[in-house]
């Protein structure tokens, strides 16, 4: 039976082969055997239950807690563990320890996600993935936090908000609303290079074994001369792109809405181990400062023929989770958590998520969450104590600094890593969402998407095709859409006008 049915379906057939013997006794959480599973105290066989059924007490307070706030984000997903791997020398742009040595290995976990839906949310619905790595250096934990595209909507954080408000549910209705999605795409042209993606064949993935992923914002390394360069990183999928025909994907959203994590537990199960490949972009600061567009702007790329990926390692998922909701739902991951050689840029997305994660965690997760094992692999050693859930005493050292009892002291090394750098300009709200929005649009349009992507990215944002559609958008909203869209590339705009009166056609015929 083992054999011919998905390794998931196995999961209890295994346990009981592994163990290959009786459990042994139930208890209640605090260890003490239990009695009887199946029924409760009563008083005769028809009467009333007693309040000393204490181990029911125990099991029904225990469900009434098993569920945390789910990410207000990337909700739902799926992790696995494994491992990455240095391939190439990079140790002239950072002397981060991850990347020490040829043939280094690093323990890491990643979660891939969906960004806009619920935890219960079908995988395949058209949306942009979450691809977050967490490295278990001996520095502490490095999170890559990123995306399977290498740009964002909006660029600065105090927009983020509103972004995943119009792509969430409307308030009033509790029903995702075109309305206000394109409402506010429209208003914000920078949004058009992400739109444009996610309207792509790319936005569906078969599953998250055949997509890339992408860090998106711009880190600074620091090599141990002291020299900063500015960074993205990129990893490309080793099983391929292969993406859903919308369709397939609308129906096996019904057959099978958890088909991605299914993919990944099954695969991982097979021993078919998936494996990215990591490489980074580098900028000098002086290409930084001579730049055309703002290479701190995350709604824009770097283009790869001025900026060549630079081959950096591979990693690989070689471990399912042990149980989904200790390690992969606990597993908190935040930007702000970097090792030496690796640091954050003038980025303002990247600023404004220094802040966010960790705020978000203490909220989900509580104040101790990087306590918890799947979070932390390294002894900490600080002046924090205390609060619910702590499990570390830190053998007695002293909580304060300075002190004369041997406490923790400052990391030389990280210290030396630590850069200098100026900060020019005065104190201004600059709103820098119309800085060129059109440009490298235009380019995917002319020099990327073939004839048949283009139609097929036309169709999909007026017709949805798994996600809002803009003939479901007032009238002045798609003609701003146009409007854009035609900035873009004028073919653009007269294709979604086209595709936008077929389809008023064709309802009028209705
Ligand atoms: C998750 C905020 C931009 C990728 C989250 C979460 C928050 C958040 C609050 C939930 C975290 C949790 O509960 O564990 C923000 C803010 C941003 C921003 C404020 C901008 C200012 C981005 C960008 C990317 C990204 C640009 C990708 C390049 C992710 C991913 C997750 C996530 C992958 C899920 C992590 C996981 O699997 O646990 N974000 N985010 N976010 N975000 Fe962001």
């Amino acid at each position: 039976l083992l054999k011919v049915r998905e390794p998931a379906l196995n999961q209890l057939l295994e346990y009981a082969q592994r163990t290959n013997k009786p459990t042994g006794s139930a208890t209640t959480t605090s260890g003490n055997p239990i009695v009887e599973k199946d029924a409760s105290l009563t008083a005769g066989p028809r009467g009333v239950i007693l309040f000393q059924n204490y181990d029911m007490v125990d099991e029904l307070a225990h469900f009434d807690r098993e569920r945390i706030p789910e990410r207000v984000v990337h909700a739902k997903g799926a992790g696995a563990f494994g491992y990455f791997v240095v391939t190439n020398d990079i140790t002239q742009y950072t002397a981060a320890s991850v990347f020490s040595a040829i043939n280094k290995r690093t323990s890491i976990a990643i979660r891939f996600s969906a960004v806009a839906g619920e935890m219960g949310y079908a995988d395949s619905v058209r949306d942009v993935r979450g691809f977050a790595i967490k490295f278990y250096t001996e520095d502490g934990i490095w999170d890559l936090v990123g995306n399977n595209t290498p740009l964002f909507f909006v660029k600065d954080p105090v927009n983020f908000m509103s972004f995943i408000h119009v792509l969430k549910r409307n308030p009033v209705t509790h029903l995702r609303d075109p309305e206000q999605f394109w409402d506010y795409l429209t208003l914000r042209p920078e949004s058009l290079h992400q739109t444009m993606i996610v309207y792509t064949d790319r936005g569906i993935p078969d599953g998250y074994r055949h997509m890339h992923g992408y860090g998106a914002d711009t880190f600074s390394l620091l090599n141990d001369q002291g020299v900063l360069v500015y960074c993205k990183f990129h990893h490309f999928t080793d099983q391929g792109i292969k993406n859903l025909d919308p369709q397939d994907a609308i129906r096996i959203a019904g057959e099978d809405p958890d088909y991605f994590t299914r993919d990944l537990y099954n695969s991982i199960a097979a021993g078919n181990y998936p494996s990215w490949r990591m490489f980074i972009q580098v900028m000098t600061q002086k290409q930084a400062l001579e730049s055309p567009f703002d290479p701190f702007d995350v709604s824009k790329i770097w283009p790869h023929a001025d900026y060549p990926l630079i081959p950096v390692g591979k990693f690989e998922l070689t471990r399912n989770p042990d149980n989904y909701f200790a390690d992969i739902e606990q597993l908190a991951f935040d930007p702000a958590h970097l090792i030496p050689g690796i640091e954050p840029s003038s980025d303002r997305f990247i600023q404004g998520r220094l802040f966010a994660y960790g705020d978000t965690q203490r909220y989900r997760l509580g104040t101790n969450y990087n306590q918890i094992p799947v979070n932390n692999n390294v002894r900490v050693r600080n002046f924090s104590r205390d609060g619910k859930f702590t499990l570390h005493s830190q053998n007695g050292a002293p909580i304060y600094h300075p002190n004369s009892f041997g406490g923790p002291e400052p990391d030389p090394r990280a210290k030396a890593l630590s850069p200098e750098f100026p900060i020019v300009g005065n104190a201004v709200r600059y709103d820098n969402g119309n800085d060129d929005p059109y440009s490298q649009p235009r380019v995917l349009w002319v020099r990327v998407l073939d004839q048949g992507e283009k139609e097929r990215m036309v169709e999909n944002i007026v017709l949805g095709n798994g996600l809002m559609a803009l003939r479901d958008a007032s009238d002045f909203i798609q003609n701003r859409a146009i409007v854009n869209f035609t900035n873009v590339h004028p073919d653009f705009g007269r294709m979604v006008r086209d595709k936008l009166s077929a389809q008023l056609q064709f309802t009028a015929q209705l």
